[in-house]
């Protein structure tokens, strides 16, 4: 493979980061003893602003960990159409919580404070579901890695915490989007309820996500874990991959998002409707081969004969992903492959 774009939870650990896991200190987790974890909760919800975290085995569980706090059976949750929460969790929020969703349309996912408000629904009585929580995904993994601006957060939040609409941060890669736009983690952190983070995409641990929240919260979210079968036992070996990730993996996603931004320039040079890259943001881009007659399957598959890894995330639409394991002469190789193609279509 010349370069694997396919997602950035393709990273290996580093030789450094198996020997701070072969280091760790650990204990049984589940009775709240191990060090390594404890350590980890608290950084993180140190870094986010909030009082206490809780260590996930995955994005995804974070995420519903954090929907179930917030949302009564038969309440509904709102997010865009395209959310991570919505669209890749297998209907996990209505299996296991009896939650129901509605969405709003988006562009690229970027957050409009008048999607989410044109659907809450508060004080209806008993004739329409209550809206109890909005979900905002920071970055948009399928929008194409987009940034959520932090003003337009606060506009929502201001709307929606008179109402006592909570609000649920899925930030599986808003390290991401810290790096990318200079905001402080904190100050995300600040306008939500809960924010789940990922500390196995871009940070390149193997497995694990953070779900922070007040002190209540986390206890709450820590009996419903392990009511799921999640409470793990001497799992500091996999929250020391996740402290090592936090101290050197973070300020190097800026990498990442330099080769996506090389990759979807020189795409949209060879096929100005497939991509404009003013507005790659970060790791994530997201090719329309579709404007160019090409069926995504198809496209896929031709760069796959080069060596080269993507996703169809849509009939026409390719995502690529960059990542610790992507280095330049793989972005090279991406670049060479992608624009033949483009170009093949485009008259
Ligand atoms: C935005 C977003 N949220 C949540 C997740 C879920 O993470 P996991 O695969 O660890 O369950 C992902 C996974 O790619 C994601 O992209």
């Amino acid at each position: 493979m010349r370069a694997d774009l396919l997602s950035d939870t393709l990273t290996r650990p580093t030789a450094a980061m198996r020997d701070a896991m072969a280091r760790a200190e650990v204990g049984d987790d589940v009775f709240g003893e191990d060090p390594t974890v404890r350590a980890l909760e608290e950084r993180v919800a140190d870094l986010l602003g909030h009082e206490a975290g809780l260590f996930a085995p995955t994005g995804s569980l974070a995420n519903q960990l954090g929907l179930r706090l917030h949302v009564a059976p038969g309440q509904e949750l709102v997010a865009d159409q395209m959310a991570h929460v919505l669209r890749a969790e297998l209907g996990a929020a209505a299996a296991f919580s009896g939650i129901t969703s509605r969405s709003w349309p988006s562009e690229r996912g970027l957050l409009d404070p008048a999607g989410p408000m044109s659907l809450v629904t508060t004080g209806v009585g008993p004739y329409q579901v209550e809206t109890a929580l909005v979900v905002v995904e920071n970055t948009h993994n399928f929008g194409g890695g987009t940034v959520q601006p932090i003003g337009a957060i606060r506009e929502v939040r201001a709307a929606t915490s008179p109402l006592g609409v909570a609000m649920h941060l899925d930030g599986a890669r808003l390290w991401n989007a810290h790096v990318a736009s200079g905001v402080a983690l904190r100050d995300y952190g600040a306008e939500f309820d809960t924010v789940s983070v990922c500390l196995s995409k871009g940070l390149g641990a193997p497995v694990g996500s953070v779900l922070v929240g007040s002190a209540e919260a986390m206890a709450q979210a820590r009996v419903w874990r392990k009511r799921y079968g999640a409470g793990m036992r001497q799992v500091g070996i996999l929250a020391a991959a996740g402290l090592h990730a936090l101290d050197h993996h973070v300020e190097r996603l800026a990498d990442d998002h330099a080769r996506a931004a090389r990759f979807a320039a020189a795409c949209a040079q060879a096929a100005p409707s497939a991509v404009d890259a003013s507005t790659v943001e970060t790791n994530i881009v997201v090719l329309d081969v579709g404007a160019v007659g090409w069926d995504a399957p198809a496209f896929v598959a031709a760069l796959l004969e080069q060596g080269v890894r993507t996703y169809a995330v849509g009939p026409g639409r390719v995502r690529a992903v960059w990542h610790l394991d992507v280095d330049d002469a793989g972005t090279g190789a991406a670049v060479d492959a992608a624009t033949t193609l483009l170009r093949s279509r485009t008259p």
